[in-house]
């Protein structure tokens, strides 16, 4: 009987402890279901999550088209490479265009007219959204510019206008004024040579012939000096805006009347350096024997001047990619933009030189 006793409680003891598991394990159970829970009440947030986060996707995928909507294709057609200036310009436009999202077409025109009227017509059968253009010479671009006009693409002029009457047929005008240029070289001139007596003889070299540049230049610097016969240009003949046409140039020049040539005026920076060249060669002394004057303000021009072999240059700014791509982008919001927007410009002469050198970025 005891034994059954013992038996029986030792029985009695499993089974309470066999109860005692179970309530364990459904405690356990519960503690899981709460954990299953918490993990649906996450699951449920992140399901509320989710509508959120289609939302943000939604609106990320809507920014991409946005974005890609107000990407551009802008067909650039540049006068070519002849320049330190040119080369400056060109990276300029270019960076500017891509580093503002939009895709450029580029076409150097090696300054030849109809390689730049081919290009435009290019541009229009790609369909671009808009055309920047510095014409190589002032005229003869109506037709191609009527074709861009009536296939609704809108033509910004960079750097060089056209002697167009229309002026339906492009949108603004961003750059220097090439006439003040030709001015404030000879006030230069005029101011620099105040004390000397009897006439002084210039040679100039021209730009490309038919170029804006080349016939503003002209203009501005013989404007000035109409008040002041003393002032003579004894010879003037393009040098086409290259270093290899203005050596060649200047040392014909200097072959007719070598001994005689006071100052030379040329209407950019390369034409006069390598007129420096043929100076040299020569056996005179530039910005002593005869004074150099060049338009642009490149490095080049500053490195003659520290070098003392140039007298002065005016700046012509080539750096306006960022301010001509956000006219393009006004435009195309629907902003009205002035026909015209000169660039701002100053001058430098060669006792600046060494202290403005290294700031120098073209
Ligand atoms: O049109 C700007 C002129 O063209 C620059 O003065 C000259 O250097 C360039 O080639």
């Amino acid at each position: 009987m005891k034994k059954l006793f013992k038996g029986r409680v030792i029985l009695f003891l499993a089974l309470l402890l066999l109860l005692m598991l179970s309530a364990c394990g459904n405690s356990n159970e519960e503690g899981s279901a709460n954990t299953d829970d918490n993990n649906n009440a996450e699951n449920n947030n992140n399901t509320m999550n989710e509508p959120e986060n289609n939302n943000n996707e939604e609106e990320a995928a809507e920014e991409v088209e946005a974005d890609s909507d107000d990407q551009l294709v802008i067909g650039f057609s540049q006068v070519g490479a002849e320049s330190e200036w040119r080369t400056a310009n060109t990276a300029s436009i270019q960076d500017a265009i891509t580093d503002a999202g939009h895709e450029l077409q580029f076409s150097d025109g090696q300054q030849q007219q109809e390689n730049q009227i081919s290009a435009i017509r290019s541009f229009i059968s790609q369909e671009v959204d808009a055309i920047v253009f510095s014409p190589v010479v002032e005229t003869g671009f109506e037709t191609v510019m009527q074709e861009a006009k009536d296939a609704g693409i809108p033509i910004f002029l960079a750097d060089r206008a056209v002697d167009i009457e229309d002026d339906s047929l492009w949108v603004t005008f961003l750059g220097s004024d090439f006439v003040e240029e030709g001015r404030k070289a000879a006030r230069w001139l005029v101011e620099e040579m105040a004390d000397h007596d009897g006439e002084i003889n210039i040679v100039e070299l021209q730009g490309t012939v038919g170029s804006a540049p080349a016939i503003d230049r002209k203009a501005g610097f013989e404007e000035v000096l109409e008040d002041h016969p003393q002032f003579v240009i004894t010879q003037s003949q393009t040098g086409d805006f290259t270093r290899t046409d203005g050596k060649e140039v200047m040392e014909s020049f200097l072959r007719s009347d070598g001994d005689n040539i006071d100052v030379l005026y040329s209407h950019n920076d390369d034409m006069a350096i390598g007129a420096i060249q043929a100076i040299e060669e020569y056996g005179l002394k530039p910005a002593e024997d005869i004074i150099v004057i060049g338009v642009d303000a490149v490095k080049g021009a500053f490195e003659a001047m520290v070098a003392g072999k140039m007298n002065v240059t005016i700046e012509c700014n080539p750096q306006f990619g960022p301010q001509l791509v956000e006219l393009i982008e006004d435009h195309i919001g629907g902003e009205e933009l002035p026909k015209r927007i000169a660039v701002e410009e100053d001058m430098y002469t060669m006792d600046q030189a060494a202290d403005l050198i290294d700031s120098r970025q073209y």
